[in-house]
């Protein structure tokens, strides 16, 4: 319920993505945002006033002269409330009457009449994307203040494939989440650990541990959605990089170091959250290790750089953040670990509670002293922990 108290205008212009925003306002609302739709002309030519009406629960206005306002300023009325207006799909006619101050039906007259941001979401042709004009209207939108959320590319409607096909619901609903967050890490270059790690022992075979990656990226998305520039160096995990946040993808916890010192010196915060391997295998085996061939075989360890530890003794280095993931005496040893390792902040949970799983609890440890963080879903524990990141990262 990321939208939930918010207010959001879904415009619909015609094209035949608008009927991808029957499915992007049934996703606005299950997101817990109030939705009110109003419609072009030419986009009730491809999905009816009905279907809206019965997705939004509230009459569609598409109708500049619509009686139903009683004092006729449906324009101006409908937008006042509104979070934010969002044109999904934006036509190459509708983006071009924005751009020169239209206000030749309901739907721009609203757009005109707004004090609230503009979000549009292209969707046309692909050469009506590239024509000169259509570029013309975007950079003027996007001089203007409104942001364009896409188009990607890819097969369109019409048969061709080239810029122009709408964002998909899910991707529009992120930017929209993203846009409407308190910008605590506004500017910020944050960079991250998450995952697991990949310690080979023989081409098929390694070491590994049971994180999920879950909590490392969820604290991506927070601190992205917080506006911050977030790099994520990531283990091998079972999903994709959250929107907006750059990924390197590591398999060893070697490689995981050389990836975030290669990044460290610029980052303004680091948090580890990966469940880094302590020891790697010193003898790696390059063909698969055969059964019975020369008895059970002997694994030697080495020990891998402490990552977080070395990010910390940076000399101006960034801001750093450990994580503690512990099956007993969790205050001692997170505190034990937090001087060790000589870090500001450290959020430490217990193994039972959260590894791999989609809830945790977590307790802060930092110069002030302890803050528990109740048992929650991760993404929420994400936005608390960035919110004190901000605090922490605020005072200095
Ligand atoms: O020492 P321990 O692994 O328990 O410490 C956990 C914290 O240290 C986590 O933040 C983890 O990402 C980080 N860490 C690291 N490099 C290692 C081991 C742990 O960055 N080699």
């Amino acid at each position: 319920m990321e939208l939930k108290g918010r207010s959001v205008i879904l415009g619909v212009t015609g094209g035949i993505a608008a009927y991808k925003a029957a499915q992007l306002l049934r996703l606005l609302r299950k997101r817990g945002a109030e939705v009110q739709v109003a419609m072009t002309e030419g986009a009730t030519h491809f999905v009816t006033t009905t279907t809206f009406q019965a997705l939004s629960g509230k009459p569609v206005f598409s109708d500049q002269w619509d009686a139903r306002m009683p004092n006729g300023m449906a324009h101006i009325d409908l937008s006042r409330q509104a979070d934010l207006i969002l044109i999904a799909p934006a036509s190459a006619d509708f983006l071009a009457r924005v751009a020169c101050g239209m206000a030749d039906d309901l739907l721009a007259t609203m757009v005109l009449a707004r004090d609230c941001p503009l979000l549009v979401a292209p969707a046309m042709n692909r050469q009506m994307w590239e024509n000169p004009a259509t570029r013309r209207n975007v950079a003027q939108l996007a001089a203007d203040g409104v942001r364009v959320l896409g188009p990607a590319s890819g097969e369109q409607a019409c048969g061709e494939f080239g810029a122009g096909r709408m964002w998909e619901p899910e991707e529009i609903i992120e930017e929209v989440i993203a846009f409407l967050a308190p910008k605590l890490l506004d500017g910020k270059r944050v960079l991250m650990t998450a995952g697991p790690t990949f310690e080979a022992i023989d081409p098929v075979r390694g070491i590994t541990n049971l994180s999920s990656g879950r909590m490392g990226y969820a604290l991506a998305r927070a601190a992205r959605h917080a506006g911050a520039q977030v790099t994520l160096v990531s283990g091998p995990v079972g999903f994709s990089a959250p929107q907006g946040v750059d990924c390197v993808n590591v398999v060893s916890a070697l490689e995981m170091h050389e990836a975030v010192m290669a990044h460290a010196a610029a980052a303004d915060i680091f948090i580890g959250v990966a469940a880094v391997a302590d020891y790697r295998v010193a003898n790696v085996a390059a063909h698969k290790l055969k059964k019975d061939v020369s008895g059970v075989p002997v694994i030697e360890l080495v020990e891998n750089p402490d990552i977080l530890a070395t990010v910390a003794a940076l000399k101006d280095g960034p801001f750093c953040v450990g994580f503690a993931a512990e099956s007993s005496n969790l205050e001692e040893y997170a505190q034990a670990k937090r001087r060790r390792k000589k870090i500001p902040l450290i959020a430490a949970n217990l193994i039972q509670d959260g590894l791999g799983g989609e809830n945790n609890r977590l307790i802060l440890f930092d110069d002030e002293g302890v803050h528990p963080l109740m048992l929650a879903p991760k993404s929420v524990l994400a936005s608390q922990l960035v919110e004190h990141i901000a605090y922490l990262t605020g005072k200095m």
